[in-house]
């Protein structure tokens, strides 16, 4: 009876509501994701970055009809649910507080488990949806608010690597993309200028090259590909291609350089990626490469799940369920916040 009761399949909903994105998911224990779907708030790019009061009050729009129409498409009712799993934060507090209330109101109804995920465990663990995750592994996590190395020993334990000092990764990309005109976010619109552009076009600075450290640095980037396009004045498409690719050679370099180094100094045979800048093919590229002449085993989620989603949410929180941890009502939002270890003891 107990050996059967713990292969029986668990349903786990995640909600994400951390920025900008409105995102439910179901994920199964034995089938993996069932339904994703992820509403995009189009209301911020005429305002070139995200304005917290609109994107807490747009997910107060979207997040109910988002969650009927994810439960419904499932054929599930909330007692068939193992756990409800929420982002509690790092992020907007308006944002996060939205999410976390309606999990609390869902849980309370109805008595199912709920579990807080931290954003950054959500991102790393987005490399397990499709059930494989090898460790021990480096995770590089690069968003738009975080770029940080860590070793993931087994699932719940995460020693801090190192990180940046200023910008994140997308950040840099997001005011890059501004500086060029490019539309919001600059990231996807980065990406797609440095097609037609050359990379070595121009020599951008890469911070804290060889500091011998798992640190990163890109406000001297920014800074530097401001000057450069107040040089040029105004730019033709040709030149917007050329800083657009040179910058973006600039940052994949830093980050594939600090993360050959994190993977040698930590011994991990294998090696991920996560977050919405794991989207950018350049950086996929040149990792798996640089990462494969070492032979390290690299991998990333599909795009779909490197940019904000629930999935990767629902995802942790089968794994925090597993091993019998949940929430009470007191649960609170932190918008700023270190990931911590939740299992030091082994998988
Ligand atoms: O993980 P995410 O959706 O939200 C945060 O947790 O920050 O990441 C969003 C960031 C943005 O800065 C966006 O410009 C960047 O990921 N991004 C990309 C690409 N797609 C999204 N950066 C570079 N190339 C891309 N293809
Ligand atoms: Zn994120």
């Amino acid at each position: 009876m107990r050996g059967r009761e713990s292969t029986r399949e668990k349903l786990v909903l995640g909600i994400e509501t951390s920025c900008d994105d409105t995102s439910c998911a179901i994920y199964s224990s034995r089938r993996g994701i069932l339904l994703h779907r992820t509403a995009v708030q189009l209301d911020h790019a005429r305002f070139g970055g995200v304005v917290p009061e609109i994107a807490s009050r747009s997910h107060l729009v979207t997040l109910p009809p988002l969650y009927d129409s994810v439960m419904e498409r499932a054929g599930l009712e909330l007692d068939d649910l193992a756990g409800i799993g929420v982002t509690n934060g790092p992020g907007l507090t308006g944002s996060l507080l939205v999410g976390l209330s309606f999990a609390k109101a869902l849980s309370y109804g109805s008595g199912v488990p709920l579990v807080g995920i931290h954003h950054l465990e959500g991102h790393i663990l987005a490399n397990a949806l499709g059930g494989e995750f090898d460790t021990p592994a480096v995770v590089l996590v690069v968003s738009g608010g975080h770029t940080q190395l860590f070793q993931v020993k087994h699932i719940g334990s995460y020693e801090f690597l190192g990180g940046t000092r200023d910008d994140a990764a997308g950040e840099a990309f997001d005011k890059i993309g501004k500086l060029l005109g490019l539309p919001f976010p600059g990231g996807p619109a980065v990406e797609q200028a440095a097609r037609g552009g050359a990379p070595e076009a121009y020599d951008f600075p890469r911070a804290l090259k060889s500091t011998g450290k798992c640190d990163f640095s890109f406000s001297g980037l920014k800074t530097a590909v401001r000057l450069k396009v107040e040089e040029l004045g105004r730019l033709s498409e040709r030149q917007i291609g050329d800083v657009a690719a040179s910058a973006q050679e600039a940052i994949v370099d830093i980050l594939v350089r600090k993360s050959l180094l994190a993977v040698k100094q930590a011994g991990c045979p294998s090696f991920y990626i996560a977050g919405g800048v794991a989207a950018n093919g350049r950086l996929r590229e040149r990792m798996r490469t640089e990462m494969e002449r070492e032979q390290i085993a690299v991998s990333w989620p599909p795009v779909e799940y490197c940019t904000d989603n629930a999935a990767m949410i629902a995802c942790a929180a089968y794994h925090h369920l597993r091993s019998g941890r949940s929430d009470g009502l007191d649960l609170n939002t932190f918008p700023r916040g270190e990931l911590v270890s939740w299992n030091t003891s082994g998988p």
